[in-house]
This record gives C-alpha cells, structure tokens and sequence, in this order.
C-alpha cells in the first residue's frame, strides 16, 4: 500500500482544511496508508540557516523539534498531501516555516542540490481561500510546490477553492469535492 503523508496547515479546527483532511480520509481509506501531521499542533521551528544540514549527504536538521522528527517520513512516503488556506495571498506563515525547514534535503555536492533518498514522490496541494482569485492562487500554489522537488516530490498538482471564507464551507461545493476525489486517486495512482 502506498504511503501518503498529510500536512494540514490550518489553525482553524473547525475550518475547511480540517473538514477536507477528514474527507480525503475517507477518500483514502483502505487503499493507502496515511499519517497525519498537523503544522498547528507541532513545533516546527524556523530554519536556523545555520548550514549544519550540509555536513552530511542524507536529510538531517541540528534542530530538535518535530519537523526533524518528521524527516525520516517525509524521505520515504510515496506522496504529500498539504491541505491549507491562503493567507495574504500565500502560503501561511507556519507552511512557509515547514517548507523553508526542507533546506535540510538540499546538497549542494549534488548535481540536483538534493540529498533525498527518494526523488520520485508526488506532492499535492489543496488550498482555500476566502475572496481572491482562484487562477492567480493557483500560480501561487504551484510555484510553491516547486520548491517541494529538493525533498524529492517532482510530480506536482494543486487546487484552489476560492469562495470558501465560512470555516467548512468547502463541503457544500461539488466541482471542490471532486476535485479532492481526484487528487486523491491521483496520489495513490
Ligand atoms: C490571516 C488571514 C489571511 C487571509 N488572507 C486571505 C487572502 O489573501 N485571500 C483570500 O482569498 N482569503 C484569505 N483568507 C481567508 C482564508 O483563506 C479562508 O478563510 C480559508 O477558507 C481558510 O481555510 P481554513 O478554514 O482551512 O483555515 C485569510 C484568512 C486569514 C485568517
């Protein structure tokens, strides 16, 4: 069974990343073996930028905290899922913390600067947003999930929900839930 690691970045419990984290669930129930790590809950420190990562050649962070404990999942899943919301027209601050910590991945000795075990994993994001435009966020999204192929995720697809402000309201959206229908197969195809 694949492995597919989830990433909630919301701090709203009752809001639509959390609601769509129960769904894909669901979704993936009995056809993957999914884990779950909620940015929120965890200590996920900032990157120090101190370059101690790069005095080895395999993933690793001088920091103790929950990201590093994370590494070893993050290298070896088949997929990622990263559900959150826009804030300010971006990433929100803790997923930009828990992205910029993947420099811990990056190897400058190596022709692709990655030091992952694996490079073959799928990386997905599903993101809401309250009023802005849904193609702009959607750019956003996927030049972001770029910087995710250090870590070895180098096949990537996001989507947007926009008009989704009402915390779970992104149930009520049909062409929404289908898309996390299809994302998920996507993940464990
Ligand atoms: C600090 C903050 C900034 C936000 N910035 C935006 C924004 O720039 N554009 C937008 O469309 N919605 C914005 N929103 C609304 C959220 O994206 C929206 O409510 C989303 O559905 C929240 O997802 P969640 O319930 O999973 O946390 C913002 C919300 C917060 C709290």
């Amino acid at each position: 069974m694949k492995k597919v690691l989830i990433v909630n970045a919301s701090k709203r419990k009752k809001g639509n990343s959390y609601a769509l984290e129960r769904r894909f669930a669901e979704l993936l129930d009995g056809k993957a073996e999914v884990s779950v790590f909620r940015i929120g809950e965890k200590d996920v420190r900032f990157c120090l930028a101190c370059d101690g990562c790069k005095r080895k050649h395999e993933p690793n962070c001088v920091q103790k905290d929950d990201f590093t404990a994370l590494i070893p999942e993050i290298d070896s899943c088949d997929a990622m899922l990263i559900l959150s919301p826009v804030h300010w027209d971006n990433f929100p601050a803790q997923l930009r913390a828990f992205l910029d910590r993947t420099y811990s991945f990056m190897d400058f000795t190596q022709p692709d600067f990655s030091m992952a075990g694996r490079k073959d994993k799928k990386l997905a994001g599903y993101f809401c947003a309250g009023f802005g435009p849904v193609d702009v966020y959607t750019n956003m999204v996927e030049t972001n999930l770029k910087s995710f192929a250090t870590a070895g995720f180098r096949d990537y697809k996001a989507h947007v929900a926009g008009n989704a402000n009402v915390p779970g309201s992104v149930m009520d959206k049909p062409d929404d839930l289908k898309a996390a229908e299809d994302m998920a197969a996507w993940l464990i195809a």
